[in-house]
């Protein structure tokens, strides 16, 4: 049984879905949380991705951290009682991942972390509580780099139960970067390398009125570049009750949209001039698409992309905007990020946790 629920998951297990449907002798369950629900959100991504539709979709919605959880605890305990899956597939780090392994293991179900030992070491991250307990509930834990690997040891985690697969993200990203990907520049009328693409959604950025308006200022103040901004449903309604949503919508300095598709988000990001994003996932996908990334946060799960210098950390709006000059002052950047070693496997993740998990059922 494969758990998911929000945007991201459904990207991570895409890979491992299409390599568990191709085994006959593998019977694949796909719950939904319903954690995400606007097609933006959720449906379009089932079709991009070719997934089949949920066998459950437990249809939980918004609401506070408590809340949501607990509703797709309960419904999560239901659906496995029925459906009795020999082991319990939870990627990433969102409510949906924590609800699935916590039903998994009280059950007695083994649970399997795809996307095992990232840390940013920032508690009041509900990621970080996520996956820190998801990660401890789990027999199977599937690391994407080295560095996620030794993170996991460091908390005793057992040796023999962690697995360094690489990441079923970049194996997704290989997998579409076939697809007509830049057909996106046209529909919204953009050149290529005239703008930045622009994501946040984390509430420590969004729900704190005063960050959410400096960083949109910042914004405004980025010279000779143009910010497209695909809105998360989150930052969309705090905008509004900031007031600053109209306002932001008729500045020619920033386009505003709905959250696009992963491949109208591949397609802008790689022909754009820089990536600025709070999001775990953007992070990477830059990184691998040879972008250079800002992302506007004091931590990153993702230390090797900043240590490789493809990523700076920049939390301050200062700190934004003398960054952000930095990588369009380097005129070379992009041609270096080229040769940067790839810490996060080869592309085929998805298959080395497939057989993993084929193995560990079978004995
Ligand atoms: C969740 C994940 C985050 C992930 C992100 C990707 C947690 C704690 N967070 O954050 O790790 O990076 O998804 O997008 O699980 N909303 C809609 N439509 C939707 C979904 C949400 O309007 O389809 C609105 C709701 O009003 C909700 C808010 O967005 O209150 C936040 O949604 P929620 O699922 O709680 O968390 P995300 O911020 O999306």
């Amino acid at each position: 049984m494969v758990v998911i629920g929000a945007r991201p998951q459904i990207i991570k297990s895409a890979p491992i879905i299409h390599d568990a449907l191709k085994d006959s002798t593998i019977e694949l369950q796909i719950v939904h949380t319903g954690q995400h629900y606007d097609f933006e959100m959720s449906k379009i991504f089932f079709g991009e991705f070719a997934l089949p539709d949920p066998t459950i979709n437990l249809g939980v919605g918004s609401g506070s951290h408590a809340w949501q959880t607990g509703k797709m605890l309960a419904g999560l305990e239901k659906a496995m009682l029925e459906l009795k899956p020999d082991v319990v597939v939870v990627p990433g780090d969102t409510n949906s991942t924590l609800a699935g392994a916590l039903a998994a293991v009280k059950l007695h179900v083994p649970v399997a972390h795809v996307e095992a030992g990232a840390r940013s070491c920032d508690m009041a991250m509900p990621e970080e509580v996520n996956r820190r307990l998801t990660d401890h509930c789990a027999q199977l834990l599937f690391a994407p780099t080295e560095a996620c690997l030794r993170n996991l040891s460091k908390e005793g985690v057992p040796k023999d139960t962690i697995f360094l697969s690489g990441d079923t993200m970049y194996d997704a990203l290989l997998q579409h970067l076939t697809e007509n990907l830049d057909g996106v520049l046209d529909r919204l009328d953009l050149e290529r390398e005239t703008y930045g693409v622009l994501t946040l959604h984390r509430p420590s950025n969004v729900d704190d009125q005063t960050r959410l308006k400096n960083i949109m200022r910042v914004m405004m103040d980025l010279d000779d570049l143009v910010i497209v901004f695909p809105v998360h449903p989150r930052t969309e309604k705090m905008l509004r009750a900031v007031g600053l949503l109209k306002d932001l919508k008729k500045s020619p300095r920033l386009r505003l949209m709905e959250p696009v598709s992963y491949h109208s988000m591949l397609g802008l990001m790689r022909n754009s001039r820089m990536v600025l994003t709070d999001s775990g996932g953007m992070q990477k996908e830059a990184f691998w698409l040879h972008v250079p990334c800002i992302t506007i946060r004091d931590t990153t799960e993702w230390g090797e992309t900043v240590a490789l210098g493809a990523n700076a950390l920049a939390e301050m709006p200062e700190r934004i905007i003398e960054k952000a000059k930095g990588f369009l002052a380097d005129k070379a950047l992009k041609k270096r990020l080229r040769t940067l070693p790839n810490p996060f496997g080869d592309g085929r993740a998805s298959a080395k946790i497939v057989h993993t998990l084929k193995s560990y059922v079978a004995t």
